[in-house]
């Protein structure tokens, strides 16, 4: 059988940095509420003019350049993101102009679930022998949709992009994925407006409903309940259990929720990875992210097993167990 292996990893962050002092200046907040609530301390903001398609196309550039590939080796550009640079085209295929790929590129929209999603349909298609080297993105600027006068909402998230390169192999790569979601309750996390149930009008920008609500009590019960489960249906699926986990790589949306997670799957917290302290929830970033800075930072090793799990609206959930293939940096 044909396996998807990770052969590239990469990450872009845009260049400003915002502390929690200096959202203090914007609205009624402070950096011990934000530390002690989420564990953030600052995340990065888009200029005025970058993109979400900017910053996918540096991390692809990045994840090719480490996989040592051209544009053109690449047959199928799937991005995950929920913050796309309009309604159509779809980011992947700005991203696609922007790097010079020639391979059919398209969005996947699962909110922070969007990786996980995206490398299931990448991994799909090298198993089934539909595609030999497939560009994954997660890149999202959602500090674009954020209302700067909710506090509850605009402490959390910062914006980045994280890509890996998946190729054909003989041996796995990618193990067991667990997918999920349930469409019943998409006011827990949403943005209203600018659709075609609520297209924009004076009146759906004067109530604010282009902005990101959330009732961030209900994600955080769903996500403490989620994660556990769909890390243990992923590693049931791969024949794995969670003694067999090197590192456990949740979608970094709060430290509350990682510790109650690393609790209730009792595992040492120092295995479950964490960077939200510097870069917030970057959505369908994060999971790349983090592990691009494992790799970078030299703390992967052939042979590891990771479970990189993720969660949001939809809402929808998923987790992808991964052996860790590549050679050390
Ligand atoms: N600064 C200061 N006070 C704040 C604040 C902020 N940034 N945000 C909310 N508060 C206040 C609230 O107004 C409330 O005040 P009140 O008691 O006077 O009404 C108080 O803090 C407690 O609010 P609550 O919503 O109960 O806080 P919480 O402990 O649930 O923490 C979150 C809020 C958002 C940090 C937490 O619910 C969370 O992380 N949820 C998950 C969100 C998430 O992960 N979203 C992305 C999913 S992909």
């Amino acid at each position: 059988m044909t396996h998807a292996a990770i052969t590239g990893v990469g990450a872009f962050l845009p260049e400003r940095i915002v502390t929690n002092d200096d959202l203090a200046t914007m609205v009624e907040t402070s950096d011990e509420w934000i530390r002690t609530r989420t564990g953030i301390r600052e995340r990065r903001f888009v200029s005025e003019g970058e993109t979400t398609s900017d910053l996918g196309a540096g991390a692809a550039l990045a994840a090719l350049a480490d996989a040592g590939l051209e544009p053109s080796d690449i047959d199928l550009l799937v991005v995950g993101t929920s913050s796309p640079d309009m309604i159509m085209p779809s980011t992947a295929c700005l991203v696609q102009a922007k790097i010079g790929l020639t391979c059919p590129a398209f969005d996947v929209m699962a909110a922070c679930t969007s990786f996980i999603y995206a490398i299931h349909t990448a991994t799909t298609a090298i198993e089934s022998g539909r595609a030999r080297r497939v560009l994954v993105i997660g890149a999202d600027a959602l500090t674009r949709l954020v209302d700067f006068s909710d506090r509850r909402t605009c402490v959390l998230f910062g914006d980045g992009a994280g890509a890996f390169v998946l190729e054909a192999s003989e041996g796995p790569g990618v193990l067991g994925i667990d997918l999920g979601s349930d469409g019943s309750r998409p006011e827990v996390l949403q943005v209203a407006a600018g659709g075609a149930t609520m297209p924009a009008s004076i009146q759906t920008v004067e109530d604010g409903l282009h902005f990101l609500s959330m009732n961030g009590q209900e994600v955080f019960k769903f996500a403490v309940r989620t994660i556990p489960a769909t890390t243990k249906k992923a590693l049931a699926a791969s024949d794995l259990s969670i003694d067999d986990l090197t590192w456990l790589i949740p979608h970094q949306a709060n430290q509350r929720i990682l510790d109650t997670v690393a609790d209730r799957l009792k595992l040492p917290h120092e295995r479950v990875f964490s960077n939200i302290e510097l870069l917030g929830n970057t959505s369908a970033a994060s999971i790349p992210l983090a592990v691009n800075d494992l790799y970078t930072s030299g703390n992967l090793r052939q042979g590891d097993v990771l479970a990189l799990v993720g969660f949001g609206a939809g809402l929808t959930w998923g987790a992808a167990i991964v052996r860790w293939t590549k050679e050390d940096l």
